[in-house]
């Protein structure tokens, strides 16, 4: 038996036994997308999850269902963060799903996504391949075949991380990664907004970790990445990795002092395994001149998600 028919048996056993992530879902446009103050928003970006695309035409159909719900608002989006786990094998014939989808919504709003573990623990190469070609396409911008990049939205710096080696289910992020990410919160700081950073692995001791999950951080440069981070004032760390719903370990404050703070996503195609189960949700993020909200939503069958945890408001220092 050749490793490839090996692994492909494997995955089909799997799919399996998991058919009920993906019965197709409706979008409910009873509760659409509003924001706080529409007259005096500056940004607002959806902020997703882990979407493991598997390659199943009900999971391409319940991915559309971020867009259905979008659209059904009045109010303007200009941004969605996937942050990484985009397919749930690496395969290239899930990634052709998945940027069939997002190709289709790429001028209606900014597309930023990075890669995660799921992505990269088979076919390193195969994922990077396909996602750096991604997202040159959907951002019109050239990665060097360097998988971590920086992009403005509205005057607000986006900073997508990834890690630069296969991994099980840490990152291996560079030095130059580092001084990347150094450079560009500097940059930020001169802008004197918010920045926003985009990571699939979390960092170590927040949001329940090592708890929650062993080796559940972005490993070994976890210390230098936070270092880095804390040095500037209202920076928002996004991650995904955890599958936690809606629960205490959302959210994590870095630095009180600077307001920088992590935002631990839900899963948006699997359970989550503890808080709210139910696998869809995201944050809906609205920036304005003094204070950067994030609200609970269902993308995948629409509507706010009410309770604990479900809102959060960052007033920003200057
Ligand atoms: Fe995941």
């Amino acid at each position: 038996m050749t490793i490839p028919f090996f692994i492909e048996k494997y995955v089909k056993q799997i799919k399996a036994m998991n058919p009920k992530y993906d019965k197709p879902c409706e979008v409910s446009k009873l509760d659409p997308i509003t924001f706080t103050d529409s007259e005096n928003i500056k940004l607002s970006f959806v902020a997703l999850a882990d979407t493991h695309l598997p390659d199943r035409n009900t999971a391409e159909k319940n991915l559309e269902n971020i867009f259905t719900d979008i659209s059904g608002s009045k109010e303007k989006i200009d941004a969605l963060i996937l942050a990484g786990d985009i397919a749930d094998y690496g395969f290239t014939k899930e990634y052709r799903r998945f940027f069939r989808v997002f190709t289709r919504h790429k001028n209606e709003l900014k597309l930023l996504i990075t890669m995660g573990n799921h992505d990269v623990r088979l076919f390193y190469k195969t994922a990077l391949y396909n996602i750096t070609n991604g997202i040159e396409d959907l951002l019109s911008i050239n990665l060097n075949g360097k998988p971590y990049y920086s992009y403005n939205v509205n005057g607000y710096r986006f900073i997508v991380l990834a890690t630069e080696k296969p991994c099980l289910l840490e990152a291996y992020i560079s030095p130059e990664q580092i001084d990347f990410l150094k450079n560009e919160l500097k940059k930020a700081s001169e802008e004197n907004e918010p920045c926003f950073v985009i990571c699939h692995q979390p960092l170590d001791n927040t949001h329940g970790l090592p708890k929650v999950c062993k080796n559940g951080s972005i490993g070994k440069q976890n210390n230098q990445v936070k270092a880095v981070l804390e040095k500037h004032k209202n920076v928002f760390f996004l991650n995904g990795h955890l599958h936690s719903g809606i629960c205490d370990y959302v959210e994590s404050i870095i630095n009180k002092e600077n307001n920088v703070i992590s935002i631990n996503l839900p899963s948006y195609r699997k359970e989550n395994n503890f808080g709210s189960i139910p696998s869809g949700a995201g944050y809906i993020c609205e920036v304005y001149e003094d204070k950067v909200i994030f609200k609970a939503r269902s993308l995948l069958t629409g509507g706010y998600i009410k309770g604990h945890n479900t809102y959060f408001e960052y007033p920003l220092i200057f």
